[in-house]
Formats: C-alpha cells, structure tokens, sequence
C-alpha cells in the first residue's frame, strides 16, 4: 500500500506512478558517482523490483532513495540523493528517518549501503562500518548493471576519478 509523509510543502511518497524518471535518471546517469551512463530501461527495472521512496516539492521531485528488500530478514538502501538546490534544509535525513521507520521495514536484521562520503549522515540513523569486513565478500563486474553498452568510457572516468562503486 503506498504511503505518503508530509512536512510544509514536501513530501515523501511510495508511490510508483509518480515517480518522475526523467528527474530519476538525469541524476542518476548523469549526476551520480555511482550510476553514471545506466540507462533509463536499467534504472526503471531496478526501481520496479525496489520499494522507492520519491521525495517532493509541490508535486515536483526533488529527491529518491530505494530499497531492496526481502522484507523480513535483510535491506539494501540504494539510489539516495537529494538535488542540489534543495540540499542542506534536513530533507535527506527526513528521507532516511522515514525509510528507517517505515513500516514494513521493522524488525530486519541487516540493513546495508555503500557510499563514498556520506557516512556521517547515515551513522545518525543506526549504520557504521562493517563489523567484520572480512566475512564479506563481493561479486562486481563494473561493465555489467548499467545496460546497453557496457560503458567502458565511463568505468575508466570513475576508476579514473578514483570513484568507489556502490
Ligand atoms: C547526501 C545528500 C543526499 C544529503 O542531502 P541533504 O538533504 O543536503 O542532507 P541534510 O540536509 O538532510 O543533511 C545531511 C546531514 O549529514 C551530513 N553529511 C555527512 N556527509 C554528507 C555528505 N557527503 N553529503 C551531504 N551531507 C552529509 C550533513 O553535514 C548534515 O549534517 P547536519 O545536520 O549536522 O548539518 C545530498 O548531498 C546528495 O544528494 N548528494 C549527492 C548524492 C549522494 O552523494 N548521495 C549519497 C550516496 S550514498
């Protein structure tokens, strides 16, 4: 059931038909360190099996984060980002605090993420650096998982640029 959270003239909404994919993948493709080049039919297939959470202002939106999810044991947060001009007014932490409470996502026992400086701001929201690292492990092919082509230009400008993945 899709839900929608209110603060003045910004909301936040699961809502999969308001989803502005335009917004999305300019972004995403064009803006992001860590989707740069995933094209539209790859970033609309990764949203349609994730729980999106669109944020918006007076109907525009401004902002996204999804998850992927089984619901019961186990999160991954993706895709979060707040554009430019609406940034440093709290929204991203609004965004996290009401994907951390959302009510289908209680009681996991892991919730994961990537990113290459943000930490401080999802440490406020219970996450901190792999306990044992070691443990972990990881299957990544960076020309894989942005469709089409297989983006070669833009994996040697993000290793280039010294670019962690996510
Ligand atoms: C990161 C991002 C979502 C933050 O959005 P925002 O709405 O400006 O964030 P908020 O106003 O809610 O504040 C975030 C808080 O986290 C802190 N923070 C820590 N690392 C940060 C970072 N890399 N970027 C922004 N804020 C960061 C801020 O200082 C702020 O703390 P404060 O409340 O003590 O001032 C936004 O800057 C963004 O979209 N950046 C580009 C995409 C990106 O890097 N996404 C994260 C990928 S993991």
């Amino acid at each position: 059931m899709d839900q929608i959270w209110r603060r003045g003239v910004f909301e936040i909404s699961t809502e999969r038909a308001r989803l502005d994919y335009d917004v999305l993948c300019d972004f995403l493709s064009r803006s992001s360190y860590w989707a740069r080049g995933r094209t539209r039919d790859v970033i609309r297939r990764s949203i349609e099996h994730s729980l999106p959470f669109g944020l918006y202002r007076d109907g525009r939106q401004i902002g996204f984060a999804r998850v992927v999810t089984d619901y019961t044991t186990f999160a991954w947060l993706a895709d979060v980002f707040v554009l430019a001009e609406f940034r440093g007014q709290g929204l991203a932490k609004w965004l996290m605090e009401v994907i951390t409470t959302h009510p289908e996502l209680q009681g996991l026992r892991r919730w994961v993420l990537a990113t290459r400086d943000a930490h401080e701001l999802y440490r406020r929201f219970g996450f901190a650096e792999l306990a044992q690292p070691g443990r972990w492990m990881e299957r990544f092919d960076p020309q894989q998982g942005n469709g089409g082509l297989s983006d070669d230009a833009n994996v040697e400008t993000a290793s280039a640029k010294g670019l962690a993945h996510t």
